[in-house]
């Protein structure tokens, strides 16, 4: 394949994509289309993975049964999250809207196979935890070939993965890396929500030390 250079035109839509990515939990419940979707999970075989292992296992959460378990499951762990608060920062967590699940029109549960033997091992034998942090970098991909193609994707991990497994009946070898909601985002900031709503705020500035 040819060197492929990169103008400024891109690079100022590159950026663009990268500032109004956000995490999306107020969703559309119109359909999403399946080319559409089919193109953007494309980003996982464009992804990087340690010793190439490919280790993300996606499974697609379609049945009503399936769907209320996972609700059920968030519905109890977010209580139990609020419950760990209190105050005023109590007060702010119940007004949260932190799950699309009600709504979105795809959602998929992401796992990261631990025992995958793909990649031989390479680069994540004193550190196994490599392979999980390999399925995150291809969802951060997804996220932004979603946001590319006016999608908008929420990450959910309120969730008790233990339960989600039983529920899912997920092999034992699988670890959950999140709950994703998929769909067409009623709206676009360029604020997270949770900036907006008072919970936490960005960095000003990026926080780099020297050694
Ligand atoms: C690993 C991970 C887990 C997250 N879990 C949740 C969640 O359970 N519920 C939620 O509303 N947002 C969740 N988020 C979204 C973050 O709250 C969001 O990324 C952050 O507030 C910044 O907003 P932005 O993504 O719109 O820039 C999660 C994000 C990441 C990366």
């Amino acid at each position: 394949m040819q060197d492929q250079t990169f103008g400024d035109d891109f690079r100022t839509q590159l950026d663009l994509l990268m500032r109004l990515r956000r995490d999306v939990r107020r969703f559309r419940t119109d359909p999403v289309d399946e080319a559409v979707l089919a193109r953007c999970l494309d980003a996982f075989s464009m992804a990087p993975s340690v010793g190439l292992s490919e280790p993300w296992r996606i499974l697609r959460i379609n049945s009503e049964t399936a769907r209320a378990a996972a609700l059920k499951n968030f519905t109890t762990a977010n209580d139990q999250a609020l419950n760990g608060y209190s105050g005023d920062q109590a007060e702010t967590y119940s007004r949260l809207k932190l799950t699309g699940m009600q709504e979105a029109p795809v959602q998929l549960a992401i796992y990261c196979d631990d025992g995958t033997a793909k990649g031989h091992g390479l680069g994540a034998g004193i550190m196994p935890e490599m392979r999980r942090y390999s399925v995150v970098a291809a969802v951060t991909l997804f996220w932004l070939n979603l946001r590319a193609h006016g999608l908008g994707l929420g990450w959910v991990s309120i969730i008790d993965p233990k339960q989600l497994a039983h529920d899912l009946d997920v092999p034992s070898d699988w670890r959950l890396i999140g709950y994703f909601c998929i769909g067409t985002p009623e709206a676009i900031s360029d604020t997270p929500e949770l900036e907006r709503e008072g919970w936490e705020h960005r960095h000003a500035s990026l926080p780099i030390e020297t050694r």
